[in-house]
């Protein structure tokens, strides 16, 4: 039988996903949205690339979540995107209502989906997601952290003029500005990257690699990024339909591991068949420990907000 993907939202980076999806034929593709129409001609026309471009899957759009019956994944997109000047984080009452709604209808459908969040912001939302769905935590997870370390390696690559390709690196931590970029764990062929660039470079990457969302809100002035974000949420969904098993960091639910409980937050997983099939706990020194601490805390105060005004 053939593998089956909702994507949630046809905005710019639902659409996007769609594309993505049906481009690698990994599976057919149910989009949906609210707005009349938009998903239907999305999706038409995104179906009608195919004898150019060479792919044959089915791309539906849909304004209920009938069509979407028994899909393997649920990629939930849809939410108000940020503005100039706003933190992911003043989008949080409002997002909350839309993914809420999403998860219900999606979870009522496919039962046995994993589901990837990629509404900001992030961490809370696959909370929200969890918390609603009540899925097992293997089942749930949220794309950022495969966003933000492709930020960081183009921005290396950039500066050491060398190939993405042979940046390896992580990223830890909440979708947010207390993002935690691990330069000791980064290697560009092989070597260390301290041992190619200077303190103060890496810094000034690190940070750039912070403010990287808002730095394309910026220039773009009407929404946020999607290429990258789709590109990030199609990798994970491509390591559990092949099974691929890849190393990646995704927003997870911890339990305990690193020291924190009860909320999503970005650390490396093993993705594959199972969803999240195993969380790498590694061993930080005191400093990124602390980051990632400050980075969980800043997550765990948006938990705070939801319980208090949304009752969850
Ligand atoms: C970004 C948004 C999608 O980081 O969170 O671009």
């Amino acid at each position: 039988m053939r593998k089956k993907v909702t994507v949630v939202g046809g905005g710019n980076v639902g659409a996007n996903c769609a594309l993505r999806i049906a481009g690698k034929e990994l599976a057919d593709v149910v989009l949906v949205d609210i707005v009349e129409g938009m998903p239907q001609g999305k999706a038409l026309d995104i179906l009608q690339s195919g004898p150019v471009e060479g792919y044959d899957v089915m791309v539906t759009g849909s304004n209920d979540y009938g069509p979407t019956e028994n899909s393997d994944i649920v990629i939930i997109t849809a939410g108000f995107p940020r503005k100039p000047g706003m933190s992911r984080d003043d989008l949080l009452m409002a997002n909350y209502e839309i993914v809420k709604k999403a998860t219900e209808e999606a979870v009522r459908h496919s039962p046995n989906a994993f589901l990837i969040l990629v509404t900001n912001p992030l961490d809370a939302m696959c909370w929200v997601a969890y918390q609603i769905s009540k899925f097992s935590r293997n089942r749930v997870m949220g794309m950022a952290g495969v966003l933000d370390t492709a930020r960081y390696r183009t921005f290396l690559a950039m500066e050491l003029g060398v190939s993405v390709e042979s940046i390896s690196a992580l990223v830890m931590g909440g979708h947010g500005d207390t993002m935690v970029p691990l330069p000791r764990l980064t290697t560009v062929g092989g070597i260390p990257l301290p041992e190619l660039l200077p303190k103060e470079k890496i810094d000034a990457i690190v940070q750039r690699t912070r403010d990287g969302g808002a730095e394309i809100v910026k220039l773009l002035k009407t929404g946020s990024a999607y290429y990258a974000p789709s590109a990030a949420a199609v990798e994970m969904a491509e390591s559990i339909l092949k099974d691929k098993k890849k190393v990646l960091p995704c927003a997870a639910y911890l339990e305990g591991e690193y020291g924190l409980n009860g909320l999503f937050v970005g650390v490396p997983v093993k993705i594959g068949a199972g969803g999240i099939e195993k969380i790498y706990e590694l061993s930080l020194n005191d400093e990124e420990r602390a980051q990632l601490q400050k980075s969980a805390n800043a997550v765990q105060e948006l938990i705070g907000v939801l319980k208090e005004k949304a009752g969850l």
